[in-house]
């Protein structure tokens, strides 16, 4: 039998976006017949299992091996192993979340066949085209049938390039509704005594991005300047193996960088991290939906790039985009004592946007049965 929806995953951040919405849809509709794709883009335990289980989505029914590569590669390599699944499967509909290369690829394959796509996630732009993701972006949702989007400037960025409105649906923030439903659980694990810090007395900090971390001048600026601020607070530092390869290269041992007060680690679970995020002082990240997380938690975000493609953040929530430029890191303790406090609720990041997701697409499929039947 033809799958109703084909869901496809590859990396990190794919599985916090796009679990609410399979879920939504198998509680609405248990005829559902779902299938869930992961392409294999990250693969390590701690970048992708550990998700899988955290966010209780089921063992994916096809796991598809890419792995690392070149752009071209690894887009090349998902879009012919989607494609085959595709061709298998014949889904109704395909399901994309975010900016990855695993979301383009996904996306090419489907439309290719004619099978529509929907993008959660829709409408980010940084406006910096040295961004490999700013390509994904645009690309998918021009070839998206249905597109969420999570903000009115998403909303406005779709327009403005000529999307039909009639395809674009503000339901919010479907990566907030993970954060709601696992934050409580989250925070009984108490992450931050395996640390021997305090809630409120450290600072998180992620970086991943090639801007920063394949330039090894500011990466070692980078470090240095991290060193200087764990002496004025502590610091967690989960680091994502691209980062970990990169201070390798650099002669940045990760084992010999553990100054007292700056503790590396390996990249972490769902779970802690956002325990770790909920209960910081501050974050210091260059990573997309860390920006969005900390404003949906009211934690001081300190963004190390030059652009956001999460605008909200700043105007509503609680981000500061400092640019890529390590001094700006010495400016935190300052920045933090200013008094920037209360951000303001970020309309319909509510914890329901991956059940008003399930509603467009049941609706999407209930009208595209009429038609079949009108046609045939
Ligand atoms: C990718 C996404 C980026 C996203 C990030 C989330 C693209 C173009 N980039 O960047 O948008 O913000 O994921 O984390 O899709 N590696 C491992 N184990 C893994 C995965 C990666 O060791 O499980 C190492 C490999 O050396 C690899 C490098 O990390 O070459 C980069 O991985 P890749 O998926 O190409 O890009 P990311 O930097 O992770
Ligand atoms: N995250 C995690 N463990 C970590 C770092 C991040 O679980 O050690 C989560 C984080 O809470 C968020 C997502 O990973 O939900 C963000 O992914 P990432 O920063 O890799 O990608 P980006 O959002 O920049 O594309």
């Amino acid at each position: 039998m033809a799958a109703s929806a084909c869901f496809v995953v590859g990396a990190r951040p794919n599985f916090m976006k796009a679990a609410p919405v399979y879920r939504a849809l198998r509680e609405l509709d248990g005829s559902c017949e779902l299938l869930l794709v992961h392409t294999g883009q990250h693969y390590d335990q701690r970048m992708s299992d550990v998700f899988v289980e955290e966010l209780e989505l089921p063992e994916p029914d096809v796991f598809l091996g890419v792995g690392s590569g070149t752009h071209g590669e690894q887009t090349a390599k998902a879009l012919l192993g989607v494609e085959q699944v595709l061709l298998d499967h014949e889904p109704r509909v395909c399901v994309v979340a975010g900016d990855v290369n695993s979301t383009l690829a996904a996306a090419l394959a489907a439309s290719k066949l004619n099978i529509p796509v929907a993008h959660i996630e829709a409408g980010l732009r940084s406006f910096d085209e040295t961004m490999p993701e700013e390509a994904n972006r645009r690309l998918t949702d021009h070839l998206s049938r249905i597109l969420f989007a999570h903000s009115e400037s998403a909303v406005a960025n779709l327009v403005a390039e000529g999307i039909e409105s009639q395809r674009v649906h503000l339901v919010g923030n479907t990566m907030i509704d993970s954060l709601m439903r696992y934050l409580p659980p989250a925070l009984a694990h108490a992450p931050w005594e395996r640390f021997s810090v305090e809630p409120g007395s450290y600072g998180l900090v992620t970086l991943h991005r090639p801007a920063l971390v394949d330039d090894p001048d500011l990466l070692g600026r980078t470090v240095r300047a991290l060193e200087t601020l764990a002496v004025r607070l502590p610091l967690v530092f989960p680091v994502h193996p691209r980062t970990e390869a990169r201070l390798t290269e650099a002669g940045l041992d990760p084992a010999r960088l553990e100054a007292a007060r700056l503790m590396l680690c390996p990249p972490l679970g769902y779970l802690d991290f956002l325990a770790l995020q909920a209960k910081a002082a501050f974050v210091l990240t260059d990573s997309g939906g860390v920006q969005e997380e900390t404003s949906a938690l009211g934690i001081r975000c300190f963004t190390l790039r030059d652009t956001t493609e999460r605008p909200v953040t700043v105007d509503l929530g609680t981000n500061t985009v400092l640019g890529v430029d390590p001094d700006a890191i010495r400016a935190i303790p300052d920045l933090l004592a200013d008094q920037r406090t209360s951000n303001r609720e970020i309309p319909l990041w509510d914890g329901k946007a991956g059940e008003r997701a399930a509603e467009v697409l049941l609706g999407f499929l209930a009208r595209e049965d009429v038609f079949e039947e009108t046609r045939g």
